[in-house]
């Protein structure tokens, strides 16, 4: 039964959680939007410097929060992949320094690990196997989980993660940054059947379409000549409306392949993580297609749903607890496939 200190600082939030196997103790998540909201967007250099200003305070607060001391806690943990270097690697220096000072070991976790372990959160019991949709800013799978560090891709969008489309349509309609929650609020008073849109299918070199990959860059090029159509008529653009359609191609082309994929594989549980899982259409959608094939859909709660620490120091506590530790030499990643999460690993045998 592990208790974990967690970092996680992949992007924009800087969070710091203490948790015990799927307890979480404390968690604290300092957002970093109001400082990018001015540019549109994250700034890289930018979310490092701001990590490097909060970091030490919310480690304070966490502690002090779970009213535990160093010496309940059997790890340090942070983030190390995929994200941006320099926001990542304000993270991992503070836990690796925090390992050495306090002589604990040390552990690297991959973030679409933890937003996966994010479903044990509130979901202690489950256990693998069960499929993964993850749907964050920059990516969108579908993961078969075997194990703790064993995953299989199944699917995969080719081009933009759902995320990503959240926040380019948003960008387009005006809405600012952060687009997701943004269009999630305005689709609310748009009529979701306004406008047809494509759901991205993709095309088989022998006909057909892919049953599970899909590309939602022709979805954005689509919400962009709509606005520029609108703009040549000289009339004001429906922007709930193209909001509340757009949201709804998303989630339908998302469950769509979800469903498609647990029916073929022989799933009976869908466990849904990464920002976008914090969507009230994509959650509809699921919540009613899982209903209608007699299979159980996990979302978690909306705060673990978008980045935090808690969901890395779960994924950190169930690594340690087999023994999984990472050297100190362990380095930061822009990009790592799920599939290598063993590389972060070695196995301490006492
Ligand atoms: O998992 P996350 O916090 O960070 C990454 O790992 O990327 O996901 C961030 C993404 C952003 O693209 C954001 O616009 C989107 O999740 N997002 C949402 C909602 N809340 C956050 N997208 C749609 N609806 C939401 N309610
Ligand atoms: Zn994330």
């Amino acid at each position: 039964m592990a208790t974990v200190l967690a970092i996680e600082t992949s992007c924009d939030e800087t969070a710091v959680a203490i948790v015990n196997n799927r307890k979480v103790c404390s968690s604290i998540v300092a957002s970093q939007i109001p400082v990018h909201q001015q540019y549109g967007g994250v700034v890289p250099e930018v979310a490092s410097r701001q990590h490097l200003e909060t970091i030490n305070g919310a480690i304070a607060i966490a502690l002090e929060q779970a009213e535990i001391d160093w010496n309940k806690i059997d790890g340090i943990a942070a983030t190390c992949a995929p994200g941006l270097v320099g926001a990542l690697l304000v993270g991992l220096t503070a836990a690796k320094t925090l390992a050495m000072v306090h002589h604990k070991p040390f552990l690297g976790v991959h973030h679409l690990e933890g937003h996966i372990y994010a479903t044990y959160l509130s979901e202690p019991t489950l256990e693998p196997p069960f499929l993964s949709l993850l749907v964050s800013g920059g990516h969108t799978s579908l993961i078969c989980v075997k194990d703790c560090g064993d995953y299989e891709t199944l699917g995969e969008t080719r081009d933009d993660a759902a995320g990503e489309a959240f926040d380019k349509v948003a960008r387009l309609l005006c809405l600012g940054y952060p687009g997701g929650p943004a269009i999630d609020k305005l689709a609310k008073q748009g009529n979701p059947q306004a406008f047809i849109l494509p759901e991205g299918k993709i095309s088989l070199p022998d006909g057909g379409y892919h049953r599970y990959d899909a590309s939602f860059s022709g979805l954005k090029t689509a919400v962009l000549r709509l606005v520029q159509q609108f703009e040549k008529d000289g009339q004001s653009l429906p922007t709930a409306d193209v909001a509340a359609s757009f949201q709804e191609t998303v989630a339908r082309s998302l469950t769509k392949r979800v469903i498609t994929c647990a029916l073929d594989y022989g799933f009976s549980t869908i466990a849904i993580g990464g920002g976008v899982a914090a969507n009230s259409g994509l959650r509809q959608h699921l919540q009613k297609a899982a209903q209608t094939h007699n299979l159980r859909v996990l979302f978690p709660p909306l705060k673990f749903c978008t980045d935090n620490a808690a969901m890395i120091g779960c994924a950190a506590a169930d690594h340690l607890n087999r023994g999984h530790t990472s050297p100190l030499t362990l380095g930061v990643h822009s990009r790592l496939a799920l599939t290598q999460v063993m590389d972060l690993y070695q196995l301490v045998t006492h």
